[in-house]
Order: structure tokens, then sequence, then C-alpha cells
């Protein structure tokens, strides 16, 4: 089910409550292949992991790409918008000195917890890292955490914390026009260029690996339509037939809150054909012009 299509995917409940079948409905709703049975597998197995599984290795392959972006040697990283902190666990395993920071209490517990060897930082990296050493890392890394960040307040904070010849590396989404330029946390591309060129940053290398996360967005699509929608359907079949006279009267309050406030978030530049359109995925590795000079 498209996530369009669910508020008339209400208003038929309402209409057929007398007949349904929830758990028919529902199975229709995930497999859409027009059959209701079990199906039949042949009984060879294979080693292929399923699709979260496959999910998993991508995020490792996208941690190893990343990480080739660094210089050559191990460096002292701050590791920004650390998140769960298996990045910052990866570079100590490689043998570079890391710092972790987040705003999350939660996710800065479970890095000190699972990695004791990554120093931690709690808080918004434009309030943190005016209180962390000057000049003390060779390498500031954003994976995919960069679009959080308000340009004017972090940006002057990779001149005071970076050592001589220190670098930049950023692993996220950039949009393409100013339009979509707004939604969410994204920062525009072009606007960010022209910002680190007066800044006095330079571009040491770029990849897009807009192309390389487009799976990801087809899996996330799969789920929400084939799996979280369906299950939200199966609930709120069970509710049109069994209180149908409550369920008509949320009806309109429901239609509403999914169309205003649910729908916005769930279409547009998660939809794989939109993001490949709209944004690029990038790895930029960016230096101070001064280094580039010396
Ligand atoms: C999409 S997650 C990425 C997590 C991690 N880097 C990874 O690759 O798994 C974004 C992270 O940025 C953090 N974040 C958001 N705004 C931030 C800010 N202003 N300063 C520091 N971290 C921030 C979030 O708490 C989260 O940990």
């Amino acid at each position: 089910m498209r996530p369009l299509e669910f508020p008339d995917f209400l208003r038929r409940l309402d209409k057929h409550h007398k007949a349904l079948d929830p758990m028919h409905l529902m199975y229709d709703n995930v497999l859409q292949s027009g059959y209701l049975h079990f199906g039949y597998w042949p009984t060879e197995h294979t080693d292929q992991p399923g699709v979260l599984g496959q999910f998993c290795q991508a995020q490792e392959r996208f941690a190893n790409e990343l990480l080739a972006c660094l210089p050559p040697g191990t460096h002292r990283v701050l590791d920004v918008g650390a998140g769960m902190g298996r990045l910052a666990g990866e570079m100590i395993a490689r043998g570079h000195r890391v710092t972790a920071v987040t705003p999350s209490s939660v996710q800065a517990e479970h890095i000190a917890t699972h990695y004791p060897a990554v120093t931690v930082k709690q808080g918004l990296f434009q309030d943190v890292g005016q209180t962390l050493d000057p000049k003390a890392y060779d390498v500031i890394l954003f994976s995919e955490s960069f679009r959080y960040m308000p340009l004017d307040r972090v940006m002057p904070l990779f001149s005071r914390l970076l050592s001589e010849n220190g670098r930049v590396l950023i692993g996220d989404w950039f949009a393409q026009s100013r339009a979509t330029h707004g939604r969410g946390h994204d920062h525009h591309e072009a606007t960010f260029r022209e910002m680190a060129q007066s800044r006095g940053w330079t571009i040491v290398s770029e990849r897009d690996i807009t192309q390389n996360i487009l799976p990801t967005l087809t899996i996330a699509q799969e789920i929400l339509c084939g799996l979280y929608l369906p299950l939200a359907g199966l609930v709120l079949s069970k509710f049109a037939q069994k209180r149908p006279k409550l369920f008509r009267l949320c009806l309109p309050w429901m239609t509403r809150w999914i169309e205003r406030k649910l729908l916005p978030q769930l279409t547009g530049r998660f939809e794989p054909a939109v993001f490949a359109q709209d944004y690029r995925y990038l790895f930029l590795v960016i230096k101070s012009s001064d280094a580039a000079a010396a």
C-alpha cells in the first residue's frame, strides 16, 4: 500500500466493515501478489542473509568506504554526531584516537559502555566544540550528521579545533535545489560550497555515492508500504469491524491527521526517484586553503 492510498483505505473500511476479513486484507496489502496462500519454497538453503542482514552489510560497507577517505596513518578524530558509536569503535580498532560528540544522553551512555576507549562528550557540537582543546584534532568527521549542523556556528569551529593540515570528512546528502533545501535538516549543496570557499576551505576530494544509497530507500519504502502501513491497516480494520460507530466518529479526525501530519513525512525525499532527482549523497574532504598552500 502506498502512503497516499492510506486515507482512502480507511474510508473503504468504514464502507465495508461488515464484510471485512482483516487478516486477509493485511496479507494482500503486504504481499500484493494476488495470492493469499503460503507459497512453496525450494528445500536447498542459501547463506544469503535476509533483507535486514543485507542492510547491515551495506552499513558496514558505508563505514569502510567513508573511512577510506581518511588520509593515510592514524589520527586524532573528532566524530561529530556519533550515534550509537559503532564507527567510533571501528576507528579505535584501526588505531585512531577518537572523541565522540552526541547531544543524546542515551547515545553518550551507550558509547561509553560499549566502546570504553572512545572519549565521549555529550552536547550539541556548536556548544561542545567551544570547550574542546584548540588544534587537538587531525580530522573532524561527520557521518550522516552534517545536515544537522548550523553552518555559521560550526564552520568557525573547524579552524579552532583542527591541527595544521587537519581535514573535515563529511558523508551526507545535500539538496540540489534551493526549493528542496529547508525540508528537514538539509543543506543546499551550492550554498555550502560557496560558504566553504568564502571562509577559506578547499575541497580536497569528493565522491558522489547517491546511486549506492538508493537501495536503502527502496528497502525503507518496501518496509513502510509492505509492513508498517498494512499493520496499521490491520489494527484499524479490526477497529472498524468491532466498533463501527466509534470508527465512523474518529474517521474524519484520523484521515485529517494522516493527510496533514503523517503523509508529508512519508512521501518526498525518502522515495528513491525523488531523492535521486533532488539530492546528492557525497563523501567530501575539505581542508583550510592556508594548509593547502603550506
Ligand atoms: C543519522 S545519525 C548518524 C549517527 C552516526 N554518525 C552513524 O553514522 O551511525 C545523526 C547523529 O547526529 C547527532 N546530532 C544531531 N544534531 C547534532 C548536533 N547539533 N551536534 C552533534 N550531534 C548532533 C544525532 O544525535 C545523531 O547521533
